[in-house]
């Protein structure tokens, strides 16, 4: 048997497959490769740098490719009804790295709340801007939660630890004893800190008219997928400071970022890296060796 994982794999998951004599294959192919190629494995295991559209779950149909896994939550890069039509079953992990997520958005809420990160990079020029950088607390604040799933969940609970109010919108309204729900455009005008935890959505969740309707002291966090906020009323909302700043992990075209980023100091910019811990990495590789070893018992 044989796994390709595509976009890597935890060294947990990598030495339990070679223990069990599976053959593991740690390359990356792009997608012309990975449609001539990819049929030789029995599974591939992608993360988000691999998308396997029609045209690669064609090119895997009547192969040997049994099983698709995403190492990770957001499914938007597999064409799971293609996969299907194909006769490949897909499956993810969804329960590993929303402790991973969580810290990062905390991490930025007080790097913006407090300019950490840009008074860093002006001491490291030899610069002392201690008169700049008077900041502000984050206990007391009110936290609007965007999608109050797994991660949205998880964030609420820490960001009570911490003195926050904590509010959320879903579609579904969750029992819980910590976060109150609000109407979506009543949460975009009262929270001081506002966090996407969404799955891709087709139109952008935050645009110019919600950005209007923010606090001019909001910080808003997206740490889910590009496609949740139209960027260009992002960046002219912050440039001309109508909010008070950003935390942005996830965009549009990953790996290439809008360069008008580049000239605001109130925008924090991380590359894709919410569920780069080494524990949460160590997660998705136990999910990944239950996938395998569930699928291949029950159909052996
Ligand atoms: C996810 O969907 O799990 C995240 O975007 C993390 C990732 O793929 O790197």
């Amino acid at each position: 048997m044989k796994i390709l994982a595509n976009d890597g794999l935890a060294k947990n998951a990598e030495e339990h497959f070679i223990d069990e004599g599976i053959e593991i294959e740690t390359n990356h192919f792009d997608k012309e490769e990975l449609m001539k190629v990819g049929g030789d494995y029995d599974v591939i295991v992608v993360r988000s740098n691999t998308k396997i559209d029609k045209d690669v779950a064609k090119a895997l149909k009547g192969t040997k490719t049994a099983l698709v896994i995403r190492a990770g939550v957001g499914l938007d890069n597999i064409d799971i009804n293609a996969c299907k039509d194909c006769g490949i079953d897909v499956d993810y992990t969804p329960n590993s790295s929303k402790n991973a997520v969580t810290e990062l958005v905390l991490g930025q809420m007080l790097n913006l709340s407090r300019h950490l990160s840009v008074a860093d990079a002006t001491m490291k020029k030899g610069q002392w801007n201690k008169k700049q950088y008077d900041g502000f607390e984050i206990a007391g604040k009110t936290l609007g939660i965007i999608g109050f799933g797994r991660i949205g969940q998880s964030l609420g609970e820490k960001a009570i630890a911490l003195g926050l109010e904590v509010i959320y919108y879903d579609l579904i309204k969750v029992e819980n004893d910590y976060a109150k729900y609000y109407e979506f455009d009543d949460l975009i005008k009262k929270a001081d800190y506002i966090s996407i935890h969404l799955p891709s959505l087709d139109e952008p969740i935050i645009g110019k008219k919600e950005l209007d309707n923010m606090k001019e002291s909001a910080i808003l966090i997206n740490y889910a997928r590009g496609n949740a906020l139209d960027e260009e009323e992002l960046i002219d909302a912050l440039k001309n400071n109508r909010i008070r700043g950003a935390a942005i992990d996830v965009f549009p075209n990953e790996p290439k970022v809008n360069e008008k980023y580049f000239e605001l100091d109130n925008v924090a910019l991380t590359p894709h890296i919410g569920a780069s811990t080494l524990e949460a990495q160590k997660n998705i590789g136990n999910e990944i060796i239950n996938i395998v070893d569930n699928y291949f018992g029950v159909k052996a």
